[in-house]
């Protein structure tokens, strides 16, 4: 009798008497996270004639490209909102049809706002201009070239200076009046000055200033979710595991076998490689069969929340672009948690915002946060608040802004990480490994997929 039999027998497994066989689906590649890049290398893997099974937490494909449609046929984008006008963008847009136009924001109407008491902040003086210290910026960040296609190439040693408060590269380079642009990119992180430079230039370096070169932007006519609803359409609606998660993984270097559950039951699917696309933190890979050097590796990442909100009828007039500034911090950076900007949303009446918390800082927290900062602008008559405002959307991007500590980072968590790269048949790709930009997570996915495309056929040759 087997083991499991002998279990039944006595009551011991879980297994209700009436439950199906699960049912098993294979394919050539298995791809955990169905967003930005797990969606990319769907569509990569499929053109290159493998089949895929893409398995997804959330209803949609397409992780923070998070769009708004009103019944006016008007759109938000609230997550991601526009793309660098790269090749690797426009060839994945032309792919899906996915049609495009130019986009430069509108930053007209700027006002620096302290979000903590409500009032205007004061600008003495002519404004800023930043370019002079953005270039001082890219010049000092030039002598670490393996960081600029947006991995973390690093060598080793570690230069110390990566390692070091970004506060020491602002001092010692000048860069103060390019601090609230280097934030907007980089305002993930929470406190940028802290953040040690390396995951400063990973969230604006030289790629990022090179994609603003190109020019304007370029959007979905549609907005962003449009990419990633084509992409479903390209990938096939029977290759796709909506609102379902990976309970168990079993893997070795022979293949891998994951169950997936939602909440109709469970499949197994069977696949030759796995593709993780989502940070690989330990609240997400419980079930997984990781083994003590992915695991050694995995509970070192740290993270912050991040949320996407808009807002609607709030009084503020449209076409404003509000900069939370703490004149009291250095830069006027605000302090972790914080909205960053308020920004007009470009439909009548509405505005957005993102707000950035420690890691425990939840959904109801932003929406508080988001509630008293405007209140407070009402109270101080800084812009004339309505009673009833109204948040309409909010979307999570918890966990964002991956880091590790330094002593981690110095010990070349960065090489063993990138080693596991095709290991026991499991691949990674996602802004956990490369900067937390499409184009860049696009190149880098590209890599991996001709990386498990060469294992596959060499696996096929060696038969
Ligand atoms: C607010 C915001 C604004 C941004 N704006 C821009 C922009 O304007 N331009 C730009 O180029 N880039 C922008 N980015 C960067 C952009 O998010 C990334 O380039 C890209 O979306 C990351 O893709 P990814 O696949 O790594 O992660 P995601 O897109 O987050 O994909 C991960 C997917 O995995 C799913 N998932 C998570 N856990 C599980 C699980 N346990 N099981 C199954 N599925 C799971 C998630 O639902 C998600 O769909 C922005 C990011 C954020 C957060
Ligand atoms: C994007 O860049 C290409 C190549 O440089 C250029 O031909 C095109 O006009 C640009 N598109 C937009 C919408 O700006
Ligand atoms: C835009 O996308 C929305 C949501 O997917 C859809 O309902 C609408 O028809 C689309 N509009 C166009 C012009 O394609
Ligand atoms: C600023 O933006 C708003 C909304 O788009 C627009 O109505 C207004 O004309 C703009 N003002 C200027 C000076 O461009
Ligand atoms: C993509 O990678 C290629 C080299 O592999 C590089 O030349 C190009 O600049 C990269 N593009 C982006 C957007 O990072």
């Amino acid at each position: 009798m087997l083991v499991s039999q002998v279990l039944a027998l006595l009551g011991l497994t879980s297994t209700p008497a009436s439950s199906q066989p699960e049912e098993i689906i294979t394919r050539d590649v298995a791809i955990l996270g169905g967003g930005g890049t797990g969606s990319y290398a769907a569509v990569q893997l499929i053109d290159r004639g493998y089949s895929v099974a893409v398995v997804e937490q959330k209803h949609r494909l397409g992780g923070h490209a998070d769009t708004l449609y009103l019944p006016n046929g008007d759109l938000i984008d609230y997550g991601i909102r526009a793309y660098f006008n790269e090749s690797v963008v426009r060839d994945f847009f032309n792919k899906l049809h996915v049609e495009y136009e130019s986009y430069w924001p509108s930053a007209n109407n700027t006002d620096r706002v302290d979000f903590r008491t409500g009032a205007r902040v004061p600008v003495s003086g002519d404004p800023v201009d930043p370019i002079p210290a953005i270039l001082r910026y890219r010049a000092a960040i030039e002598q670490f070239n393996y960081l600029s296609t947006g991995g973390y190439f690093l060598p080793d040693p570690v230069p110390e200076a990566l390692l070091r408060p970004f506060r020491e590269f602002v001092e010692a380079n000048d860069l103060q009046d390019a601090l609230t642009v280097i934030w907007t990119f980089s305002e993930p992180l929470g406190d940028i000055l802290e953040a040690p430079l390396l995951f400063v230039i990973q969230m604006f370096g030289i790629s990022h200033m090179h994609g603003l070169l190109q020019g304007p932007y370029i959007r979905p006519r549609n907005g962003s979710a449009a990419i990633f609803k084509e992409a479903a359409r390209y990938i096939g609606e029977d290759n796709i595991f909506y609102e379902s998660t990976a309970i168990r993984t079993t893997r070795d270097s022979t293949g891998v076998e994951v169950v997936v559950e939602n909440s109709d039951g469970r499949k197994r699917i069977r696949a030759r490689k796995l593709l993780i696309s989502f940070p690989p933190i330990l609240p997400k890979l419980r079930g997984f069969d990781l083994n003590e050097k992915e695991l050694s590796l995995f509970r070192k990442w740290k993270y912050t929340a991040y949320y996407g909100v808009i807002i609607n009828n709030c009084g503020i007039p449209d076409g404003f672009n509000i900069v939370n500034t703490d004149p009291k911090l250095p830069g006027g950076l605000p302090a972790v948690p914080f909205a960053s900007i308020v920004d007009f949303g470009e439909v009548s009446g509405y505005y957005r915002t993102r707000v950035i918390g420690t890691e425990s800082f939840t959904g109801r927290d932003a929406k508080q946060l988001v509630l008293d900062d405007l209140r407070r602008m009402g109270a101080e008559q800084t812009f004339p608040i309505n009673e009833d405002l109204e948040i309409v959307a909010l979307e999570s991007h918890w966990p964002t802004a991956l880091t590790v500590p330094p002593d981690e980072a110095r010990s070349g968590f960065y090489q063993k990480l990138y080693a596991l790269q095709g290991r026991r048949s499991t691949y990674y790709t996602g802004y956990a490994f490369c900067t937390d930009y499409s184009p860049q997570l696009w190149n880098y996915t590209l890599n991996i997929v001709d990386m498990m495309v060469g294992d596959m056929r060499g696996s096929l040759e060696s038969k």
